[in-house]
């Protein structure tokens, strides 16, 4: 590193930063409380308890008060829980119990917690893949990445996924309702599959992944959804899985892992009914770098790096796009393919909701 001229260095610019820096190493430690909270059951224990003493909350959770005491500290430092100082008591708003509470809730957020601590247990890997430009395949992550990413992505399914996306798409509600045939191309734990069962029960669904040991676990989802009689799981890769003329092949959050998605397109191109249709549900992200700065681009590029990017080179790296590809590269990937048509459905804050058909 060149020595550094220290009359260039701007007071304030500099304070600014290492307030900022301190902010997000200070989201690192709380995210480690956040997760001891969610796994001990103490953010449940206090939601709708009103005020409690450590004690009382101790008592409620199972836990030793002193370990409890100080994890309220933390807490309430980091304003997830409010301090009655007259009482010496804590309690959970409704607002921080939707958040931290409350599994169902769309923006309930401690399970994603999961996903830093896996890329943390393998940071190892990341030095290693950098330095010598090889993949990291999705399957030899620490065990805590899949479930994370299902969780942090359920909640949003659970919420917009047939109430909102499905819709935003030309005729598809409507075939759902009568009967078709769906692909989950990249299915993960199959939630989005599961989910789309439940609504459409005419409807027959099919989910394919690489990774077996999710296909596993999908189908433990159906069954736990007593859905099974009209969903299948199967180990495939996207640019090959059985089955044709499918009205509707999904793709949610995968297309951008894959090492070669021009191909998985075209193989959705060919299985694909004529009028049929298929819906990319991709990280919300704009067509440059510097449209690109906000909180959750960050989440996103740093996931991208040591997992989408690593498995998607890992997966023959024919094109990697990373998790902030953005819709003029996704638009391009499927005019390559054979799709005549590509819009843009609808956007979250999360999510782009994109449809191409033939
Ligand atoms: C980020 S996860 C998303 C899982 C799920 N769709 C969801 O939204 O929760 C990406 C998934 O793509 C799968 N995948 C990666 N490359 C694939 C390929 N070439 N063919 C099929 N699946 C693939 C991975 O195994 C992983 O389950």
């Amino acid at each position: 590193m060149e020595k550094l001229d220290n009359n260039r260095i701007d007071q304030a610019k500099l304070d600014a930063l290492v307030s900022r820096a301190i902010g997000d190493l200070s989201a690192g430690y709380g995210g480690v409380m956040v997760s001891l909270g969610n796994r001990l059951g103490l953010y449940k224990a206090m939601a709708g308890a009103g005020p409690l003493t450590s004690n009382e909350l101790a008592s409620r959770a199972g836990c030793a008060e002193r370990y409890v005491r100080e994890w309220l500290g933390s807490q309430v430092a980091g304003g997830y829980v409010t301090y009655h100082a007259v009482s010496g008591t804590y309690e959970l708003s409704p607002e921080q119990a939707l958040v931290l509470a409350e599994e169902d809730s769309p923006v309930f957020i401690p399970n994603a917690w999961s996903v830093p601590a896996s890329m943390w247990s393998d940071e190892q890997k990341a030095v290693e893949a950098f330095r010598s430009g090889a993949g990291i395949p999705w399957g030899d992550h620490d065990g805590r990445l899949y479930c994370g990413v299902a969780a942090f992505y359920r909640n949003a399914y659970k919420a917009s996924l047939v109430a909102e996306w499905l819709p935003a798409l030309d005729g598809v509600v409507e075939k759902l309702q009568a009967g078709a045939r769906v692909a989950d191309v990249g299915c993960g734990y199959g939630h989005s599959t599961v989910l789309m069962a439940k609504a459409f029960p005419a409807s027959r669904f099919h989910g394919f992944d690489t990774h077996p040991e999710s296909v596993a676990e999908a189908r433990k989802v159906a069954a736990e959804a007593g859905v099974s009689d009209r969903v299948t799981f199967a180990t495939a890769r996207a640019d090959s899985y059985p089955g044709a003329d499918y009205d509707l092949i999904c793709f949610f959050d995968c297309l951008h892992d894959m090492g070669d998605p021009v191909a998985a397109a075209a193989h959705a191109a060919k299985a694909v009914a004529g009028e049929g249709t298929v819906m990319l549900v991709e990280p919300f992200a704009n067509d440059r770098v510097e449209d690109n700065i906000s909180p959750v681009a960050r989440i996103y590029y740093a996931a991208s790096t040591t997992i989408c990017c690593a498995h998607a080179i890992s997966d023959g790296g024919h094109l990697v796009l990373g998790a902030q590809a953005g819709e003029a590269r996704l638009a391009d990937v499927f005019r390559k393919a054979g799709f005549n048509r590509f819009r843009r459905a609808m956007e979250t804050p999360f999510n782009l909701i994109l449809e191409a058909r033939r």
